[in-house]
């Protein structure tokens, strides 16, 4: 997979893509290539990639000796900033107050197989049979500092995975202000800059805009990934859709603050950079230390948007999420949260999980209220022992109750967090985030622990032990429900670390906590949270498998979520629940077919009332949930395929899930707000499907030739007059197809369940 050429061009390729780089004239590391497979790359190809005998006008020369060599028009793989190069670098680093305009000049190279998963840290991990790691070392002599730069690639995917460290080999401490881990470079300006960003309970919408000469972002400064703005990000070229055109995307692995930024300059280059933010962020390095950067995943497709999030889905899956749960199926779990909130006993939760049990549901998740004395937001975060109110007979009694209906048991934590009124903060207010200022911010009545400190994270782990131990349990719901504000460890400061390593620190202590569930607990399946989908990022999937997306769980909202969650996420790392209607966060009324529909692509789950539903909610849930267990292979970890290209005010999704042999598919279709008097032949394109073969399309033969040309049917929608054939009326629509190839000469197939 990786190819030195003449011990100056390294060429990464894989069936999908080729990555190449080489040695510049001044001994840095230029940027040739990133896209389609090259194939083997001649002599001359090189020359023609390489050779420039001129500059761009208007720029300063990099050295005396070469008149015509500038980095300002030069691509490059690690740029620094100040030294003929006027954008943007990708590394600061300071000497006392003095800035330092770095000259890494390449010294050696060394090739490895395969990647370790080592819970400390997340990155991409692969055996030695799926992937090669090029480590290109470099160095700055004068300022003795080491750089090296990784770059991995795996079998099969359109994917280069960068990270890179610095070492201080000098006597004097350094000061990194800046430290980027991924870094590409285009040619061109033609693309628009898509992110996916929003709010509490609107998050990850695609947004979508033209690039022009300058500079465009998305990040974020709250401790978190965070819900305004996710760290996947995207450049997608003009004319680029669903299914064709070319589409790079970057991603960081990586849950803390972060920056994805792309500049265009005055020649319309392009020069995307993602890794931590540099806004209050500094690490002092003294001699002989190292500093490393997160993993950045730099992808490519020219098969637009469906062909991006195949591969960031596909990779996440195999290369990120722990093995053990990539294709292991979830449990449909009953969340007592939107059901109750905080008014519950044992015997409540009981009688909700014996009905949801009922209903066919697989795991009883005890949220937020179960701990302390909390029967509201305003205490007992950090005291992780039951309520002995709600929990008259022990949390234990209660576990082997709901084990022995055969359901899993999960529970509720937000570990970071600690009450003002709590035993945990009597005993230890010096453990908060908070400024020796007297005024300290406070969100939803409640304080962030220092997980920079390493004796509170095993505090609060002691704690969680032993509930899980007394439980046996199954499965964790970890939330996170505030951000940081006036950012300021008690320890570091006794430590006299710097307070600018606070937030990449903090982040070091949560993967620490993970870790260590994780290494006594490694059958524990945890689902990540935070006040809904505010760290919904690659660094908590790399520990948790599904996460909460939205505190949103209205089905129209979803939407969105999920449609932009999808371009950088699995289907498999939702967690999808169906809620009541009118729903609670936007008081919408929907069907609780389309609640069903939209919640079953990916891991479905309950968090409604049940002991308010009626028989025929009842029988509408058993039949979903008979039907999500005969298909659920192919619902979490089928091939997701949006029908229809999704724009910020969409009125029309459709959602598509395909099995590898393209056998068999479901397929949702959603329209918003009815359409008055629409049409009775509308038709939806299914490209992904087999020409050459039949379906049954709800029992129905097509073949496949007409689905990818002409297409399904769009539901027979109202229209004033079709009172008795209408198959979809009012607003808030679903309709739903399920797909089956037919083989010739059998009778036809099972539908598989009934949708
Ligand atoms: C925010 C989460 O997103 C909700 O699902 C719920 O767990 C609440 N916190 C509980 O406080």
């Amino acid at each position: 997979m990786i190819e030195v050429i003449n011990g100056n061009v390294f060429h990464l390729q894989n069936n999908r893509i080729s990555y190449v780089f080489y040695i510049m004239k001044n001994d840095q590391l230029g940027h040739l290539y990133f896209g389609n497979p090259l194939g083997r790359l001649s002599e001359m190809d090189i020359r023609y990639l390489i050779e420039r005998n001129n500059k761009s006008g208007g720029t300063v020369k990099f050295s005396q000796e070469d008149g015509m060599f500038t980095l300002a028009d030069q691509a490059q793989e690690y740029p620094v900033y100040g030294s003929s190069d006027f954008k943007e670098g990708a590394i600061d680093v300071f000497h006392e107050n003095e800035p330092w305009y770095l000259d890494f000049k390449f010294v050696r190279y060394h090739l490895s197989k395969g990647k370790e998963r080592q819970l400390a840290v997340p990155s991409a991990y692969a055996a030695a049979d799926e992937s090669e790691t090029l480590t290109i070392q470099l160095s700055d002599e004068e300022h003795r500092l080491d750089l090296s730069l990784s770059f991995s690639i795996f079998t099969d995917f359109a994917v280069i995975a960068k990270n890179q460290q610095i070492v201080n080999r000098g006597q004097d401490p350094v000061r990194i202000q800046k430290m980027l881990s991924g870094v590409l470079e285009l040619p061109s300006a033609d693309y628009d800059f898509l992110q996916l960003s929003g709010a509490w309970l609107k998050e990850r919408h695609i947004k979508r805009r033209k690039l022009e000469q300058g500079t465009v972002s998305a990040g974020s400064l709250k401790g978190a990934s965070g819900h305004q703005h996710n760290p996947f990000i995207a450049l997608v070229e003009k004319n680029a859709d669903n299914n064709k055109g070319n589409v790079y995307a970057a991603n960081l692995i990586y849950s803390g603050n972060f920056l994805g930024q792309v500049e265009v300059d005055e020649w319309d280059n392009t020069r995307l950079m993602i890794g931590i933010n540099p806004a209050y962020f500094s690490w002092e390095l003294n001699a002989d230390e190292s500093f490393s950067t997160p993993e950045a995943l730099l992808f490519f497709s020219d098969q637009g948007l469906n062909g991006i999030s195949n591969q960031t889905g596909r990779f996440a899956e195999k290369h990120i999420i722990d093995r053990k749960w990539s294709n292991e199926i979830r449990p449909i779990v009953f969340n007592n949260w939107e059901a109750t909130y905080f008014d519950f006993d044992q015997k409540k939760l009981l009688a909700l999980a014996k009905a949801g049990k009922d209903l066919g549901m697989e795991c009883f998740v005890i949220d937020d209220g179960w701990f302390g004395k909390r029967d509201n937001a305003k205490s007992s975060l950090g005291d992780w022992y039951a309520d002995p109110k709600k929990f008259p007979d022990g949390l234990g009694k209660f576990a082997r109750q709901i084990h022995e209906m055969k359901l899993q048991l999960g529970i509720w934590f937000e570990p970071e967090m600690i009450s003002p009124d709590s035993d945990l903060y009597r005993l230890h207010p010096e453990w908060v985030v908070k400024h020796p200022y007297s005024r300290a911010s406070v969100g939803r009545g409640q304080f962030v622990l220092d997980f920079a400190d390493p004796k509170v994270v095993d505090a609060i782990y002691g704690q969680l032990k032993k509930v899980i131990l007394d439980t046996q349990l199954d499965y964790i719901k970890w939330d996170m429900n505030r951000n940081i504000t006036e950012a300021y460890s008690n320890y570091l400061s006794q430590k006299k670390i710097d307070q600018t390593e606070f937030f990449h620190r903090y982040i070091l202590g949560v993967y620490s906590l993970y870790a260590k569930i994780l290494t006594d607990f490694p059958e524990i399946l945890i689902e990540g949270c935070a006040g809904g989908g505010g760290r919904y990022d690659l660094g908590i999937l790399f520990y948790s498998p599904q996460i909460w997306p939205s505190d949103d769980s209205d089905a129209v909202e979803r939407l969105k979520i999920q449609s932009g969650t999808l371009l950088g996420y699995p289907l498999s790392s939702f967690s999808n629940h169906v809620s009541a209607s009118p729903n609670h966060q936007t008081e919408r009324i929907t069907s609780l077919k389309m609640r069903q529909d939209v919640a079953m692509f990916g891991p479905l789950g309950y968090e409604l009332n049940l002991a308010a539903l009626s028989d025929h909610e009842k029988e509408e849930i058993t039949a979903r949930i008979a039907f999500y267990k005969n298909n659920r292979q192919l619902l979490t970890f089928g091939t997701f395929y949006q029908l229809i290209e999704v724009k910020e005010d969409s009125n029309e999704y459709a959602w598509a899930v395909f099995n590898e042999e393209k056998t068999e598919a479901v397929i949702a279709f959603f329209r918003i707000l009815a359409k008055p008097n629409s049409s009775v032949q509308e038709f939806l394109k299914v490209p992904f499907i087999c020409t050459d073969r039949t379906y049954l399309v709800n029992g129905q033969t097509v073949s496949g030739q007409v689905l990818k040309n002409i297409g399904i049917r769009k539901p027979y929608q109202f229209n004033g007059v079709n009172h008795d054939q209408a198959e979809v009326k009012g607003d808030f629509q679903s309709y739903t197809y399920y797909l089956k190839e037919k083989i010739p000469n059998s009778s036809g197939g099972s539908s598989n369940g009934k949708i």
